[in-house]
């Protein structure tokens, strides 16, 4: 039999995958936010290996993540002084920032654009793994095209298995949401991506306005995206779910914080909630956690409710939105 990819991040195992990378190989590591599926930044083939193994379209751009300010040199010559801003308050951490490119950078990287996306993850590990092997990593969520982005070492094996040299398992992501993604452009800072960093929050360090709703998306934002198997449905309160159970026999439903249910609803319902209290920095992190584990029960639908629509709630109820569309166009 073979042996499973899955290692736990030791120092001496981290010292393994990056001698990995360096040889031009893929190799899934932990960040804070999600499991990332990362490769040789600059090496064309083994980014190539990267959109194989995800199944994921050549057009999709990748996240390249550093290890130190000097890297970014590598990857752009075009920092302006609100890039400086935001790199000072953000990182390391779960803030992209896209940049004009450098010719060093592949186009099959940037899927084709003249703009590489860029972050410095927090994550010991990932850092450990960037520095040891020298290189910028350039990794996309470790998920396969399309499914949720994993908070474990086991979803990336489950989704991917084989396909990656090895897997480093630092147990589950302390964000659980991916990064947030921007560009800026003059004194117009964009939101691309809401993600792991409130848009409150940047514009409180830049003090500039960012833009949340534009036509500017992340090229990857295609509507299906993050959809698990089972159908995901949405609902504002819990009185919705009366309806539902007309339609369903065995669902789960996760509430936004700890609630009370009918007792009459528990023969067919699984009840859950994303956080006890209400909290959105726990609810963001087990928000991908539990589509993971209801979507391997074979439930006829997994009914979430959605967050409040500020902070990290945005970036939970983009999700939510993104997983329910599958399902709602169908
Ligand atoms: O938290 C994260 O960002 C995780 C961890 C592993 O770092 N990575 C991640 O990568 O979520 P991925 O590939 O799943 O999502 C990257 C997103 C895609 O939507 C892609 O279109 C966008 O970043 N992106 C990459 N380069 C871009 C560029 N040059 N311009 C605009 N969007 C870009
Ligand atoms: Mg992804």
């Amino acid at each position: 039999m073979k042996e499973s990819p899955i290692l736990p991040a030791t120092d001496e195992n981290i010292r393994k995958a990056a001698s990995i990378i360096r040889k031009g190989g893929i190799v899934a590591f932990p960040t804070e936010t999600v499991y990332g599926l990362g490769a040789d930044a600059l090496n064309e083939k083994a980014v190539a290996r990267i959109f194989e193994a995800k199944e994921r379209p050549l057009f999709d751009p990748l996240i390249v993540h550093i290890g130190s300010r000097e890297q970014l040199k590598l990857l752009t010559d075009k920092v302006s002084d609100t890039h400086r801003k935001l790199m000072d308050a953000f990182w390391p951490g779960p803030l992209t920032i896209v940049f004009k490119k450098s010719p060093a950078v592949p186009y099959i990287t940037t899927g084709g654009l003249d703009t590489v996306a860029v972050r410095m993850p927090s994550h010991p590990v990932a850092l450990k793994l960037i520095r040891y092997s020298e290189r910028p990593i350039a990794a996309p969520s470790a998920n396969r095209f399309g499914y949720p982005s994993p908070t474990r070492a086991e979803h990336v094996y489950r989704q991917l298995g084989d396909r990656v040299d090895l897997i480093l398992d630092a147990g589950k992501t302390p964000h659980g949401i991916e990064s947030t993604i921007v560009y800026v452009e003059g004194k117009t800072i964009y939101l691309l991506r809401a993600g792991a960093t409130p848009p409150e929050e940047i514009e409180k360090v830049t003090g500039l306005k960012v833009i949340r709703k534009s036509k500017k998306m992340a090229p990857g934002q295609l509507p299906y995206h993050y959809s698990p198997t089972t159908p995901v449905l949405l609902i504002e309160s819990i009185e919705e779910v009366e309806e539902l159970l007309k339609k369903f026999d065995r669902i789960a439903l996760i509430t936004f914080r700890k609630e009370e249910i009918p007792e009459e609803w528990k023969e067919k319902v699984i009840h859950d909630w994303l956080s006890q209290e209400g909290d959105l920095r726990e609810a963001a992190s087990n928000l991908f956690d539990k589509m993971h584990q209801y979507d391997e029960m074979n439930l006829d639908a997994m009914v979430f409710q959605k967050a409040p629509d500020e902070g990290l709630g945005i970036a939970i109820n983009e999700r939510l939105e993104k997983a329910s569309r599958r399902y709602s166009s169908r």
